[in-house]
């Protein structure tokens, strides 16, 4: 099977076991979040196909799976995992014992911690058991090039403390016009709560880059108008059919469709992240 679960190797399960290059800072840089204010905006999408498309170019990656109830990683990669967020909020399992290893249809492969599946959200946690789980993935990241925190939409307790950390956090926003209200919304939230907040704008779903590029001045004058930050475009990804395709045959689109239009702009945004 090539979807199991991977114990990582104990002796570089310790953040102390990666000195030098891998400082502290520098694992807590490595960290990816996609947030958006609006719901269904293509993060988990985004989420899972930047992780590929890192893992293609030869990059260690994980990815983690913080949205609410439903564990959507999963439901998009196939993955039948044995354990799941659950257990390591239940007390159950550390979270490097719930890292399974995904092995895409062309033979990539990177980490996954499944989502928390069946009830509760984890905007509900406390914030003690949220900023040990975000210590957690900062001393995985010692053994990662990149790790990518897919969290729910909205600025609850789970996406402001998972979020707090030096790595960057892809606003995803599309075209539609309360996308813009409710981006808006989340930055300011984020940058109130930490000015050094690394924001960068994507927008998703676009009709074509003139498209793209239209929302991502809207949004960049209302960031500089009121908030007087001007957050840089992080890319523009089109529509694309082939993208709900790769999402109903639960196969990374790269993976699906490598020529299709959603995967080059995957693929270009993926480049300026590294
Ligand atoms: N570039 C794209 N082209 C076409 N369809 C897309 C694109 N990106 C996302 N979608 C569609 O949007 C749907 C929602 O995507 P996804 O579940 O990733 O959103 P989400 O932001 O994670 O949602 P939630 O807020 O509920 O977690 C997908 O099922 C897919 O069909
Ligand atoms: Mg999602």
């Amino acid at each position: 099977m090539t979807n199991s679960p991977s114990r990582p190797d104990a002796s570089t399960s310790s953040p102390l076991a990666d000195k030098g290059s891998s400082s502290g800072n520098g694992n807590e840089r490595k960290l990816i979040t996609i947030a958006s204010g609006k719901g269904g905006v293509g993060k988990t999408w985004l989420s899972v196909t930047l992780a590929h498309s890192l893992a293609r170019t030869g990059k260690r990656v994980l990815l983690f799976d913080g949205d609410l109830g439903l564990a959507n990683v999963d439901i998009q990669l196939g993955l039948t995992p044995e354990q799941d967020l659950g257990a390591v909020i239940a007390g159950d399992a550390a979270l490097d014992d719930v890292i399974a290893r995904y092995t895409a249809a062309d033979e990539t492969s990177f980490d996954v911690v499944p989502g928390k599946s069946g009830s509760g959200a984890l905007g509900n946690l406390s914030r003690a058991m949220l900023e040990r789980i975000r210590g957690d993935l900062i001393a995985a990241a010692a053994r990662y090039d990149r790790v990518l925190l897919d969290l729910s939409a909205g600025i609850d307790n789970a996406v402001t403390t998972l979020s707090a950390h030096k790595g960057e956090i892809l606003v995803v926003m599309s075209p539609d016009p309360t996308s813009l209200t409710d981006a808006y919304a989340f930055i300011k939230l984020a940058v109130m709560r930490n000015p050094k907040s690394d924001i960068r704008i994507v927008v998703n779903n676009a009709e074509n880059r003139k498209d793209g590029d239209r929302v991502y001045q809207a949004i960049k004058r209302a960031c500089e108008g009121f908030l007087k930050i001007s957050p840089p475009l992080a890319g523009i990804i089109r529509s694309d059919r082939r993208v709900t395709d790769a999402i109903r045959a639960q196969v990374p689109l790269l993976a699906r469709h490598p020529q299709s239009e959603a995967a080059a702009d995957v693929e270009s945004l993926m480049a300026k992240l590294v």
